[in-house]
């Protein structure tokens, strides 16, 4: 069932940028993650879903309430954490949680202050005098701090030190073993790829891709890094049917890029030429979207 929808959704802003046509679902317990270069749109599209911005048109909607309609239904089952969380400057931590409880009409002490020791927080130094990473863990309490059933991330961890970016990894972890549904924007491969169940891609206010990190795994081609004892073998097996992706003849080097089925005739086939070394080269989720991040790019590699 899905609990996010977001349907042909489209604002534009000044020069042409802005979101278009933007649709997609998120079902309920899933996680997906939100990738984009900067300025692509996942704010934008964040912001929609909170009811901070008016589509021009198309619609979006949390368990069938209208975003921009229905904001203050759907606002509280959302747990958002702002890409720019602004906090009042004249509160300390304790009064901005009182604040905040107040607008959402929640007020669990023993949460807030399980939160607050798991992200090492102090509630009671005033806003105006945490770093960025303190604001930012203020963020994460208050944004926890109902139990939401829907998270929206917006570069959750982006100003955490590398601890805390792992404490926060692991605290979503357990929130989707408990059933949440996430949408989770972020330029961290490692945690989209811990974190996500599937991954879309936002460029130029334009979804271009939504796959499942299945799939990506399932597909992705392996490239085996092969080196030759001398020229003779390396120009016999430069001569093969093989996807080179790359040939050097001065280092007696080539890689090639297989799929699972051809890996085992490949292993056969090695024995007759003099190899001195061979080694997989494992292609991560980083290498794989990075294309989309230079260019257009496509799926069928
Ligand atoms: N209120 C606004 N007025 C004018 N332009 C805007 C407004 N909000 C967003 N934009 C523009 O829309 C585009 C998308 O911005 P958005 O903040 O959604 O990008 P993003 O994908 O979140 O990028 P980043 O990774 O840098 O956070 C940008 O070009 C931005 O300048
Ligand atoms: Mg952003």
């Amino acid at each position: 069932m899905s609990v996010i929808e977001v349907n042909n959704l489209t604002k534009s802003y000044a020069f042409g940028k802005g979101i278009f046509d933007v649709t997609f679902n998120v079902n309920s317990g899933e996680v997906v993650g939100f990738l984009g270069p900067n300025g692509a749109g996942k704010s934008t599209t964040m912001r929609h879903l909170m009811g901070f911005s008016i589509p021009d048109s198309g619609e979006c909607k949390i368990n069938g309430h209208d975003c921009a309609k229905e904001y203050y239904i759907t606002k509280m089952n959302i747990g958002y954490l702002p890409g720019e969380p602004t906090l009042p400057q004249g509160l300390d931590g304790k009064a901005f949680v009182k604040m905040m409880e107040g607008l959402k009409g929640c007020h669990n002490d023993k949460l807030v202050e399980s939160l607050c020791n798991r992200f090492e927080l102090d509630l009671n130094q005033d806003i105006k005098k945490m770093s960025i990473g303190e604001r930012r863990k203020l963020a994460v309490v208050t944004a926890f701090m109902s139990d939401p059933e829907v998270l929206l991330l917006d570069e959750p961890t982006s100003g955490l030190d590398p601890r805390m970016q792992e404490i926060f990894i692991e605290f979503i972890e357990e929130e989707k073993k408990r059933g949440k549904t996430i949408l989770l924007s972020s330029h961290i491969f490692r945690e989209v790829e811990r974190l996500c169940d599937r991954i879309m891609i936002i460029k130029d206010g334009r979804i271009v891709a939504s796959v499942s990190k299945d799939d990506i795994s399932k597909g992705l081609k392996k490239t085996f890094e092969i080196s030759f004892y001398n020229l003779a073998s390396y120009e016999s097996f430069s001569k093969l049917n093989y996807d080179f992706s790359e040939r050097n003849r001065e280092k007696l080097k080539v890689s090639i890029k297989l799929n699972n089925d051809s890996i085992d005739g490949f292993i056969k086939n090695i024995k007759n030429y003099n190899v001195k070394s061979f080694s997989e080269i494992t292609m991560t989720l980083e290498d794989y979207f990075m294309k989309f991040y230079k260019t257009r790019g496509d799926f069928s590699e």
